[in-house]
């Protein structure tokens, strides 16, 4: 995929939350889990959708009720880059923001013997550092919300796996980023959930797949409603409750497998 120019999305169906709709940002809004976490929360939340390619971003935003856009390259997390930019241009115009939900990830494979430095500058900017600056960007207005920010981890954040190190190395990163959020936002009123699942049914799971050279075999997988059920545990979470941490399998799952 390229990248697309940064900036505001000039396809945005609105500026902010005109309905006073609770707001959600959704990374990885285009595809995948993202999406679906998107769509779920469409009836009640004012959704901003992030993504790389402004065409995507705006098929999906003009497919939900009330939503706007943040097009930008979580692979360019420099000062003056795509990402900043496009948070400039986002921040003013929301005061408070209910849901983060970090679901933009990239999956490097190789073993540590074959993969280049690339790889792991890309798993671990996108991954973890485009996670720190998005939150750190919106923490005034998840202060203002007493919000709640969902980082979508996964089985490699708890366990590393051979030929994934980046990948691996990247999700337990995220892990302690969320750890550390947790404890520095407490004060604040702002809930952190680190959401583990295990192999789930997305495009992401088709390069995995491919390159493991497997026959894909989707009902091995999650279903991404099931990711969703379970950052709605999170999301549905009362007041006085936070939800650290959630780990969901495949049911199948055994702790010798990945
Ligand atoms: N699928 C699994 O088996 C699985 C298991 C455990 C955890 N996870 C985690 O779940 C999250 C979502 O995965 P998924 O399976 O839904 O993946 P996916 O279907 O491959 O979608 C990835 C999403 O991330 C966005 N993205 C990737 N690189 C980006 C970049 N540089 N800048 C901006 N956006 C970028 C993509 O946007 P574009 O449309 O622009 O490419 C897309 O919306 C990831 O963090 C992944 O690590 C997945």
């Amino acid at each position: 995929m390229t990248s697309q120019p940064a900036g505001p999305d000039s396809r945005t169906r609105a500026s902010s939350n005109p309905d006073g709709r609770p707001v959600a940002v959704v990374t990885g809004g285009t595809r995948g889990i993202g999406l679906a976490v998107a769509r779920d929360l469409a009836d009640t939340h004012h959704l901003v959708i992030g993504g790389r390619s402004r065409d995507s971003v705006a098929e999906v935003v003009a497919s939900l009720p009330s939503a706007q856009g943040l097009v930008a390259d979580l692979a360019d997390c420099s000062d003056d880059g795509s990402l900043a930019t496009a948070l400039d241009a986002l921040v003013p115009r929301l005061p408070r923001v209910d849901v983060l939900v970090h679901s933009a990830g990239v999956l490097r494979n190789g073993t540590v013997a074959d993969s280049p430095a690339a790889d792991w500058a890309d798993s671990m900017t996108v991954n973890v550092v485009a996670v720190a600056v998005v939150t750190r960007a919106l923490l005034p207005a998840l202060r203002a919300a007493h919000g709640l920010v969902i980082t979508v981890n996964s089985g490699s954040g708890l366990t590393a796996t051979p030929a994934s190190g980046a990948y691996c190395a990247s999700k337990f990163a995220l892990r302690a980023l969320s750890d550390s959020l947790r404890q520095e936002e407490r004060e604040h009123g702002v809930r952190v959930t680190s959401l583990h699942p295990g192999r789930v049914d997305t495009d992401m799971q088709h390069e995995l797949v491919e390159f493991e050279g497997a026959e894909y075999d989707a009902g091995s997988y999650l279903e991404v409603a099931s990711v969703v059920r379970a950052a709605r545990l999170a999301i549905d979470a009362g007041p006085d409750a936070s939800v650290d941490m959630i780990s969901v399998r495949p049911r199948g799952w055994r702790p010798d497998t990945t």
